[in-house]
């Protein structure tokens, strides 16, 4: 699908990977509902997205909240009369579980996996609806191809939406509608960096250097302009670049 003159709606589009994707979508002549949690955050993408000429609207959004991701698709169409492409990217990060303080790992449940199966819920209908067709990206992780100990509710999510995201393959044929999910390996973003800059680096170490969210942003790109992927599952890292993960091999 080529991009320009596309209405894209970006879930998590105020910060990190979601911003980048903004940026490079909207360079390209996309136009682009940025849906955030986080005003602050969300807006700011749409001034850096002004200001380099491309089209953004902020639309907020929690994305665990079902009303709420419709109206961020209703946006779409109320501003660009069309929805083609759903980035659905808000996301949160993993959970010490054995922890005196587990904290509420369940969330991790609600945004990283739960919000992912309503977002392409709700934008394949509306897709289905226009009649022409559109393209889904799921943001899983390389969390959800690999072992993470220390995350294991995080990479349980980032699994499931792997595996969501390719059971909705048929729906290329059935209604022109590409569902894909993209695996970033470490990427420098707010998100980690949260976790204190010595843990950034330390684990930069460990999986062969550190994404910059500009790399996920260009894996987003391919994969909305390569028509030849549906059910597939990207892989961006330091080592192997931008690759897919082997397709699974039907019973
Ligand atoms: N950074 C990494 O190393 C990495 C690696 C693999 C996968 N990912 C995934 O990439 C995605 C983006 O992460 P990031 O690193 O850019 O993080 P980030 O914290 O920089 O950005 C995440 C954005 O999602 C928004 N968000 C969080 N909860 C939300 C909610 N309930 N409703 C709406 N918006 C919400 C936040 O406000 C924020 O703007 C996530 O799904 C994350 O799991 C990140």
């Amino acid at each position: 699908m080529e991009i320009e003159g596309r209405a894209i709606v970006v879930s998590g589009g105020g910060s990190g990977i979601g911003r980048a994707a903004v940026l490079a979508l909207a360079g390209r002549g996309a136009k682009v509902i940025v849906a955030d949690l986080d005003e602050t955050g969300g807006r700011q993408t749409v001034d850096l997205a002004g200001a380099k000429g491309g089209v953004a609207v902020f639309r907020h959004c929690d994305v665990t909240r079902t009303e709420d991701l419709a109206g961020a698709f209703a946006c779409a169409f109320e501003h660009f009369g069309r929805l083609d492409v759903a980035f659905n990217n808000a996301g949160i990060g993993g959970e010490d579980l054995f922890a005196d303080d587990p904290g509420d790992w369940a969330k991790v449940i609600d945004i990283d996996l739960t919000a992912v199966i309503d977002a392409t819920r709700i934008a394949v209908r509306e897709m289905r609806r226009s009649g022409r067709g559109g393209v889904i990206i799921n943001t899983a992780s390389m969390g959800g191809l690999l072992p993470m100990a220390g995350s294991p509710v995080y990479a349980a999510a980032k699994a499931g939406v792997v595996n969501f995201t390719r059971s909705l393959a048929y729906l290329a044929e059935e209604a022109n509608i590409r569902v894909n999910a993209i695996c970033p390996s470490f990427t420098d973003t707010p998100l980690v960096r949260r976790s204190g800059d010595e843990h950034v680096e330390e684990m930069g170490r460990m999986v062969g250097g550190i994404l910059l969210p500009e790399d996920i942003a260009a894996g987003v790109v391919d994969l909305i302009e390569d028509d030849s992927r549906f059910g597939a599952v990207m892989r961006v890292t330091v080592r192997g670049g931008r690759d897919f993960a082997r397709e699974v091999r039907p019973y």
